[in-house]
């Protein structure tokens, strides 16, 4: 075992393991370099400071590998000591050096990122070495993953910005593209019009057929392009941070849904307080689609009931809109979110298949998640998360 002994100066960068010892009593300063000399196949290189000020001194202007620290010295208390070393280099593994007293404090002190302890008189130049040896390859295990993290979670930052990069652009082309498809479609819309007003008697029963269904076609197209458009909306529109009341929206929309059909008697319930921190404009929307859905496919139950509230669900807690109306195949739960999926629900259920991915996009800039669960003929409840950091 070669040892090296230093002052406060002279600290080598050519040493294997530069040990920077913090320690105001003699005795014990002396113990710890006896026994390090004690150690067999090792090169440590030791300085030894008695204070806190001057191992701050040390770890600003020289290369240490360790600090052993003394937990009681003159100029710094306990944990004190191990917070400001660690915050001057928090990249050197700092163990404390402690009498049987207070091992307490030396179990907190490694709690704060300390990377083992030694207990005064329990040690040898045996487990002196081993010690500093574990704590090193420790820190530096602990710095290799802190890294890895700080990549990753810079991956991720990337990564999300380009998705909601193109995210955007698509929006934007599914924006242009419904337009510039709006206005060949309205002129074939007017022509066959025109043919219906002007030429129908001069067209034969399948003649008059193909243009009824090229009228339809159209009309169907028309609609379609307007999910399109709103889709894009949502996806591009700008967002506000603002105190929503879901209740008062929902009781306003179930008022609006029974304004326009009075003959209907639904039960309907809607939860108190329920607020959130978002932008009203969207989650009006994403209410106004979920409960016109609950609205629209529970036209055909008896004794029709919607409600809209809280609970919790999937270990998250969520907000709901349930109906008791035909319900569906869970198996197909996920893919209803996709735009213009639509399931066989028959031909009295109007529709694009475009409000359950209306309702998707304004949660999820929400950040929060939309699910939905349902049994064919057993009704649909439909769950939400509104994060409250947003
Ligand atoms: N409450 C519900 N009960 C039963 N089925 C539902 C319910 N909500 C949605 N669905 C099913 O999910 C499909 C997609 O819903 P979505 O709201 O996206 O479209 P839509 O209601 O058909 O048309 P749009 O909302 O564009 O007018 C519906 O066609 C229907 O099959
Ligand atoms: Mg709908």
């Amino acid at each position: 075992m070669t040892i090296k002994s230093h002052t406060q100066s002279d600290i080598h960068t050519t040493a294997q393991v530069r040990v920077l010892l913090v320690e105001d009593s003699e005795p014990d300063a002396e113990l710890v370099r006896e026994y390090l000399s004690e150690v067999e196949g090792e090169v440590f290189e030791l300085a030894r400071v008695t204070s806190m000020a001057e191992a701050t001194l040390v770890l600003e202007s020289q290369v240490v590998d360790i600090v052993l620290l003394d937990l009681t010295l003159p100029d710094a208390d306990g944990l004190q000591g191990l917070h400001s070393l660690h915050m001057c280099k928090p990249r050197v593994p700092i163990v404390p050096l402690t009498g049987l007293n207070d091992q307490r404090l030396a179990l907190e002190a490694v709690r704060e990122g300390a990377q083992d302890y030694l207990l005064k008189d329990d040690i040898d130049g045996h487990i002196l070495s081993r010690v500093i040896r574990y704590a090193i390859e420790r820190q530096a295990a602990q710095d290799k993953i802190a890294a890895l993290n700080a990549e990753l979670a810079k991956l991720i930052e990337i990564r999300t910005a380009r998705l909601a990069m193109v995210d955007n652009e698509l929006a934007t082309f599914a924006h242009s593209l419904a337009h510039d498809i709006r206005q060949p479609l309205r002129a074939m819309q007017g022509y066959s019009k025109h043919l219906l007003d002007g030429y129908l008697d001069f067209l034969d029963e399948e003649g008059r057929h193909s243009l009824t269904r090229i009228e339809a076609g159209s009309r169907r197209l028309w609609d379609l392009l307007d999910g399109l458009l709103s889709l894009s909306r949502v996806t591009r529109s700008g967002m506000r941070d603002e105190k929503v009341d879901l209740s008062e929206i929902a009781a306003d929309l179930i008022d609006e849904f029974q304004d326009t059909d009075p003959g209907r008697k639904v039960a309907t319930e809607v939860a108190e307080g329920m607020t959130v921190y978002g932008d009203a404009r969207l989650l009006r929307l994403a209410l106004q689609n979920l409960i016109g859905n609950a609205w629209k496919y529970s036209a055909q139950t008896e004794e029709a009931e919607i409600s809209v509230g809280r609970c919790r669900n999937s270990g998250k807690d969520a907000f709901f809109v349930r109906d008791n109306g035909i319900g569906f195949d869970s198996e197909h739960a996920d893919s209803l979110f996709e735009p213009f999926v639509r399931l066989e629900s028959g031909p009295s259920f109007e529709g694009s298949g475009i409000g359950l991915a209306s309702v998707q996009r304004v949660v999820q800039r929400h950040g929060g998640e939309v699910w939905a669960e349902s049994r064919p003929g057993e009704g649909a409840t439909f769950y939400f998360t509104i994060p409250s950091h947003s």
